[in-house]
């Protein structure tokens, strides 16, 4: 048995405890410590014998089995738990230590418990970590940020733990204070968007295209061998294959058609509206979950008129079309959830690497992809590319795509089949590509109603038309 553990991690809820397995499976020794200790003993009797495990009963006995600096993980629920654990922690610690807070922590709350246990000397280290219970067994994606010199005691290990793709560790450091906090909330808006789409691509196919789950199982699994393959794809061909023991009906058609959430893909939405970054892919996911909860106004309006969904004539094009606007929409989400990182990292001065944070997602985390290779080559390539859409394997991917998705987006609203996430996808996809927009109509508006001015395409300036006066021109 050692006498100090290399880490420890306190919260032994699954998440937790299935990271101090990571850690100790890694031939890592790691203290180990829960509010109550009965989930303490419990790991050590159960997992014991995967390595080396140093139970604690109270945070000082815990503290006092770390070797220097210490590194200490906290897992357990984002918000007031978090603080409460770290001003249990903070004082038995001493300068140089490390508090890391591997939950869905806000990364507001991130930056301000860095700056505050700076203040106190100590290393606040807010990282994502991304695989569910099997990726923190397993290997995760791993999201840290924080000071640089904390990654120089803490990077080996979270490397050690984390999925490997090609033998690169699918974790490196974001940056400072909240970076990795951020990058983590992205990347679940990115998880919803993802998800919505995949689930609009079912939609179509069961309704349009009158397929049963089974079958639409065999097409996502067709699906993944191809430039769709992710982890989504593969576990949705699994939910839609699985038969309901008690009904003996798909396992889908069991299922209360309410989305739930626990807030990460509404905090992206909302940060990105105070950055100004239109994620609309996001967006249009956590308000398609939003209203799949509003059962009372569902039930209310379910006899609106309008089309009901029928079966098209040719389902084997209509199975190629949803595959190329799911390929063309999947692609506009990441396109969006990459601007928003690259706004945040602008704004609070992080300096992120958007290639390297694809690199650490095409392994251990919900949304790796195949493709996030493709989003690493387009960066490395040009690391101020100021969209993904106009790399040049993203282009012409979308452009062979574009006939099939606007058909499909075209087929869902004369069928009256919701697709929030491929309609507003494409709706971006053409507002960027417009050589006009409309704007300059709103700005009219605006100017009409509160003077607020505009500019004019032929000349610098602030200008304001006299609307109620001789309609003259003014410099404002
Ligand atoms: C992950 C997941 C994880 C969690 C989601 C679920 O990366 O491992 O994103 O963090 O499962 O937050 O989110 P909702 O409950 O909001 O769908």
């Amino acid at each position: 048995m050692a006498d100090k553990a290399q880490i420890g991690v306190t919260g032994l809820a699954v998440m937790g405890r299935n990271l101090a397995r990571n850690l100790a499976r890694h031939g890592h020794a790691v203290a180990v410590h829960n509010r109550s200790p009965e989930r303490t003993k419990a790991l050590v009797e159960e997992f014991g014998h995967e390595g080396t495990f140093l139970p604690a009963d109270t945070p000082e006995q815990f503290v006092a089995s770390l070797e220097r600096p210490r590194r200490v993980v906290i897992m357990v629920k984002a918000g007031a738990p978090t603080d409460a654990v770290i001003e249990e922690f903070a004082p038995l610690l001493e300068p140089g230590d490390m508090i890391i807070d591997a939950g869905n922590a806000h990364f507001a709350d991130t930056r301000r418990r860095e700056a505050a246990l700076r203040e106190r000397g100590l290393h606040f280290v807010g990282t994502g970590v991304s695989g569910g219970e099997e990726g923190a067994l397993h290997g995760p994606s791993i999201m840290p940020g924080g000071s640089p010199e904390s990654y120089e005691a803490l990077g080996p290990l979270l490397e050690d733990i984390s999925a490997k793709v090609d033998g690169t560790p699918c974790c490196t450091y974001v940056g400072p204070d909240g970076a990795g906090h951020f990058v983590k909330m992205v990347h679940n808006g990115i998880e919803y968007s993802d998800m919505q789409l995949i689930a609009e691509a079912y939609e179509l196919l069961r309704h349009a295209g009158g397929m049963e789950p089974a079958q639409i199982a065999e097409v996502f699994r067709r699906w993944n061998t191809g430039r769709l393959e992710s982890y989504l794809i593969e576990i949705t061909a699994e939910v839609l294959a699985h038969t309901d023991a008690a009904t003996g009906k798909p396992f889908v058609d069991a299922v209360v058609d309410q989305a739930e959430q626990k807030g990460t893909g509404r905090w992206t939405v909302q940060i990105a509206l105070d950055l100004g970054v239109p994620v609309s892919g996001i967006a249009e996911a956590v308000f398609a979950r939003s209203l799949s909860g509003h059962a009372d106004l569902r039930d209310a309006a379910r006899d609106l008129p309008g089309p009901r969904p029928s079966r098209v004539g040719d389902v084997d094009a209509l199975v190629e079309d949803v595959e190329q606007a799911l390929y063309a929409s999947k692609i506009v989400a990441y396109a969006q959830g990459f601007n928003q990182i690259q706004a945040g990292s602008a704004e609070y001065g992080w300096n992120i690497d958007p290639g390297a944070m694809a690199t650490i997602w095409r392994g251990g985390c919900i949304i790796r992809a195949r493709f996030l290779d493709r989003i690493r080559a387009a960066y490395d390539a040009d690391p101020d590319l100021p969209t993904l859409l106009v790399d040049d394997h993203f282009r012409d991917a979308v452009a062979g795509a574009q006939d099939s998705w606007r058909r499909v987006v075209a087929t869902a609203a004369q069928s009256g089949i919701p697709v929030p996430g491929f309609s507003t996808a494409l709706a971006y996809y053409d507002g960027l590509r417009a050589q006009r927009l409309p704007a300059a109509l709103v700005q009219g508006q605006r100017d009409f109603f509160g003077a607020h001015t505009y500019r004019r395409v032929d000349r610098n300036g602030a200008f304001h038309t006299l609307w109620g006066g001789d309609r003259s021109e003014v410099s404002a």
